[in-house]
């Protein structure tokens, strides 16, 4: 299975972008092939009609139309912001819901994500859930939410508590090899 993977989160220092690597780790070691796009790369400017009328789709949206294109899987790790989609990520999927048919109609995907605070992202999910199954995506039942990144991983990137790192490596040897 080959998988594209990114974070729908732009600052350097991205709990998710943690998050995510260990999620990557764990699906190369399930036996996936993962690719981990930087999300900075994939963020076209605000949605504007009038831009795709003249313009089509910006370069940022093909670039991540082509990824998901040839991917069998795709892993999003992203914070919640005020219990929905982080802006910058719902724009990149409004874009991308403009070509047609479209790219995500029956993709296998995987939710995780990361935030300071103390529900571990599960409005954020049902938010990105409802985006991205209207987009026809085949979103794996489950996602893994982890609350109080702050304090949820060590100074090298790694989870401080087994029990977390038990629970995403199940989830991702799941998607792996159930989706
Ligand atoms: C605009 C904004 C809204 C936020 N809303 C939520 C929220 O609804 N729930 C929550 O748990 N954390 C919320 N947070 C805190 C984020 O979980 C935290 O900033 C997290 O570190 C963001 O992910 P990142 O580390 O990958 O950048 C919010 C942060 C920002 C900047």
């Amino acid at each position: 299975m080959k998988i594209f993977a990114f974070a729908g989160a732009l600052r350097a220092g991205s709990f998710n972008r943690m998050l995510l690597k260990l999620a990557a780790a764990d699906a190369r070691a399930a036996g996936a092939e993962v690719e981990i796009g930087d999300f900075r790369d994939y963020c076209p400017p605000h949605y504007d009609g009038d831009v795709e009328a003249a313009s089509g789709l910006p370069p940022e949206t093909q670039a991540l139309l082509a990824k998901i294109g040839v991917a069998d899987g795709i892993l999003i790790a992203s914070p919640e912001y005020n219990r929905s989609i982080p802006g910058p990520l719902k724009n990149a999927l409004d874009w991308v819901s403009r070509a047609k048919p479209y790219r995500l109609a029956g993709k296998p995907l995987l939710m995780i994500g990361a935030t300071s605070g103390k529900v571990g992202c599960i409005n954020g999910f049902a938010a990105l859930r409802i985006t991205l199954e209207f987009q026809m995506a085949k979103v794996y039942a489950e996602s893994y939410g982890l609350s109080g990144a702050a304090a949820a991983f060590t100074p090298d990137g790694q989870f401080v508590d087994a029990a977390e790192a038990a629970k995403l490596n199940a989830l991702i040897k799941a998607f792996v090899t159930q989706a």
